[in-house]
């Protein structure tokens, strides 16, 4: 079984829209997967996702059910297989308390999956569309990333 997480900011908008997605495809495609995410910061620790976040995912079909902000945590780096990052400054906070032997395990999501972009655009000061964004990206990009680890 492999582990997954997805870290944002503030673990309220980005990587719940991307646990949410990873795990109805990991559903849907009947893999053992186990799908987590957190945030680098822990001001909204306990908090559900962004009501925004939850409205855009929901009307596609994906449940937040369960979901609540929490912050990375130094076991995180040993536990989990795969730990991908939404943008390059996340990516940078997380090599910068990581040891060393796990560095490996760290990613950009996009990258990872090989979409053609490097970085989801953090949606929280815009409109509707950036979380319509964040979406799209994620759908394509979660295919691809389970395609890939599939394999490995
Ligand atoms: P996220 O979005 O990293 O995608 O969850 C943000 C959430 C909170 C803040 C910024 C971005 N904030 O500044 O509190």
């Amino acid at each position: 079984m492999k582990k997954i997480l997805i870290v944002c900011l503030g673990n309220i908008c980005r990587s719940p829209t991307a646990e949410a997605v990873l795990k109805s495809i990991v559903k849907k495609r009947g893999l053992d997967f186990i799908v987590d995410s957190a945030g680098t910061i822990a001001v909204h620790q306990g908090k559900g996702p962004d009501k925004r976040s939850q409205s855009a995912g929901e009307k596609r079909g994906y449940s937040f059910a369960g979901i609540s902000s929490r912050p990375v945590l130094d076991n995180d780096f040993a536990e989990f297989d795969y730990i991908f990052a939404a943008d390059r400054q996340n990516k940078q906070d997380l090599l910068a308390r990581c040891p060393k032997q796990y560095q490996n395990k760290i990613a950009l999501f996009l990258e990872f999956a090989d979409v053609g972009k490097s970085e989801i655009p953090d949606p929280y000061y815009g409109g509707e569309q950036g979380f319509e964004l964040v979406l799209d990206l994620l759908e394509e990009a979660s295919e691809k990333l389970l395609d890939k680890i599939g394999e490995e």
